[in-house]
């Protein structure tokens, strides 16, 4: 086990999206087996802690974010005794570990939802999510849509086969949203944070942070569809981003620290601005919470600077560290993002309306805003994958697709499926080593990544994966990295980003159309592509020592 050193404050998360790391057990779907045949290679890689997804039992509605009990783990990615041996492997591997919880809503399997569904309304049963009855027999009570499409609202038949209540979802149908101002549910979460806790987990990433608490009155919105992934545009707002939430997030941070060893939060929150992020990690709430702000900057010097220093300036004033973050399971891999003129962070509308990335392009962005994410002051996130460069599949074909958004969207939103695929570890075809006896990946993989497989890349000492490992092996030795504080050197032209890291570093990122020649300095500790001729080459980046 490593030692206790604030260590969330600059540590770099490896995120597993558990039904795409590696199958084990040879059911086409990854899982805990997988993992544990995985670890070597994370532990080469660099990472100081890893990040699984929901491995809960669940009906997989939408990939595991449905939970149907909290205390244990779905059949198909292995047992409880499964977990607690990962656990331990990872301690042993000097890494830490992180689950996901989703506090927001359950499945509709889980025992509680099963349980209202069954008790009348009122009851102490219902009382545990959110139903109300509609605004007329067959109108919702309010406005609220889905984010994944469609209203946020189903009705029930009640136990007497009459059309009844609605109860409030704002994602699919099979997760029902609870209900916060209850007490028991929120002894219930303490207790389910207990559980992990005891079991030795190092920390918890909260879905969907900003979500939990809904205004009293449930007051109509006005504006339909809501985008998760777009934060809303008014600080008050029924169902986000609400002042209730960091009540709990107090009683979680007391309880965390009732534990040894360092435990930590980071909280998943698509807020207004960076201001209303730093609410939730001020002192004594969350430790972190991911900047989507920068997930979200397209490729463009004056952007990323000003995301950089907004997100920077917020959170020293809470004293909380920057949690820098390029991709998820939730957006377009940024290799496709950033081979597009103008990159968003999207998740995919019908292939035919999108224009065809250039993933050169793409791709050698992708190395240079790796370099910048882990030059800057905090800690980063890597997505499984990114390490090898992956590509968003965007042509998988819809028979396959299994994202909610896909069909609550009346099949023309794709979903997250594309950057889901997956990883490719080695061969020449299928499943390119993913399961362990050849059975073919619940999601298709292209065939060209046969290039991209961690074997092909790992004696390349070019290779994306090769600039990952250099990257974090330099971040872990170089003192000016990681914790700190960053400064901007000015009177470079405005395509340039130019910082200094004390003691002794600079990084460099040339994000305009031709080279930008090399400020004074000693060393190239590393650089995205060739340094040529003193030069650094359009979308490259570089560490200077000076
Ligand atoms: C955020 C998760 O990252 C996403 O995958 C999920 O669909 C929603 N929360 C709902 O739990």
């Amino acid at each position: 086990m490593p030692a206790d050193t604030l260590w969330w404050r600059d540590a770099v998360i490896y995120q597993i999206y558990i039904r795409s790391m590696a199958d084990g057990d040879g059911d086409g779907v990854g899982d805990i087996a997988g993992i544990r045949s995985r670890l070597s290679y994370l532990r080469e890689l660099g990472v100081d802690a890893v990040w699984i997804t929901p491995w809960y039992p669940s009906p997989m509605a939408d990939g595991g974010y449905d939970v149907a009990d909290y205390r244990d783990i779905d059949p198909t990615f292995g047992t409880l005794t499964n977990a607690e041996s990962l656990i331990r492997e990872i301690h042993e591997r000097g890494m830490r570990l992180i689950v996901d919880l989703v506090p927001n809503h359950t499945s509709h399997c889980h025992e509680w939802f099963q349980g209202a569904l069954a008790a009348a309304p009122g009851s102490r049963e219902r009382q545990r999510y959110v139903f109300r009855d509609g605004k007329s027999p067959d109108q919702p009570p309010n406005d609220w849509g889905s984010v994944f499409g469609g209203p946020a609202w189903t009705q029930v038949t009640e136990p007497d086969g009459r059309p009844g209540q609605w109860y409030l979802h704002l994602f699919a149908p099979e997760q029902p949203d609870l209900n916060w101002d209850n007490p028991e549910v929120r002894a219930e979460f303490e207790d389910v944070l207990r559980f992990w806790l005891d079991r030795g987990v190092d920390g918890f990433r909260i879905d969907v942070a900003h979500g939990l608490v809904k205004h009293p009155d449930l007051p109509d919105l006005g504006t339909g569809h809501e985008d998760v992934l777009e934060p809303p545009d008014r600080v008050h707002h029924p169902h986000w981003d609400r002042d209730g939430v960091h009540d709990i997030y107090r009683s979680w941070r007391r309880l965390a620290e009732e534990y040894p060893g360092d435990r930590m939060y980071v909280a998943e929150a698509w807020v207004a601005k960076p201001e209303r992020l730093a609410r939730y990690v001020r002192p004594g709430e969350l430790h972190t919470a991911f900047n989507f702000d920068f997930l979200r900057c397209s490729w463009d010097s004056a952007a990323l600077r000003s995301v950089i220093d907004t997100s920077l300036h917020a959170l020293r004033g809470v004293g909380a560290p920057a949690t820098w973050v390029l991709s998820n399971h939730d957006v377009t891999r940024h290799v496709t993002r950033y081979g597009r003129p103008h990159s968003t962070r999207g998740s995919g509308p019908q292939r035919e309306l999108i224009e065809p990335p250039d993933l050169e392009v793409g791709t050698r962005r992708a190395r240079a805003a790796l370099l910048l994410m882990l030059a800057l002051p905090g800690s980063a996130y890597v997505y499984q994958g990114e390490e090898l460069g992956l590509e968003e599949v965007e042509d998988l074909p819809e028979e396959v697709l299994q994202d909610p958004t896909w069909e609550r969207s009346g099949r023309t939103i794709r979903g997250r499926d594309g950057c889901r695929v997956p990883l490719p570890w080695s061969g020449v075809a299928q499943p390119f080593g993913f399961s362990l006896n050849g059975s073919q990946p619940w999601l298709p993989q292209p065939s060209h990544w046969q290039g991209l497989t961690a074997e092909a890349q790992q004696a390349d000492q070019h290779s994306m994966l090769s600039l990952y490992r250099d990257a974090l092996r330099a971040r872990r030795e170089h003192p000016a990295l990681g914790d700190g504080t960053m400064s901007w050197v000015d009177g470079v032209p405005p395509d340039v980003l130019v910082f200094r890291r004390d003691p002794g570093l600079l990084c460099v990122v040339n994000l305009s159309e031709s080279p930008y020649p090399l400020p004074e300095h000693g060393r190239v500790l590393l650089s995205s592509e060739p340094v040529q001729n003193g030069k650094l080459p359009r979308d490259t980046a570089a560490w200077l020592e000076t």
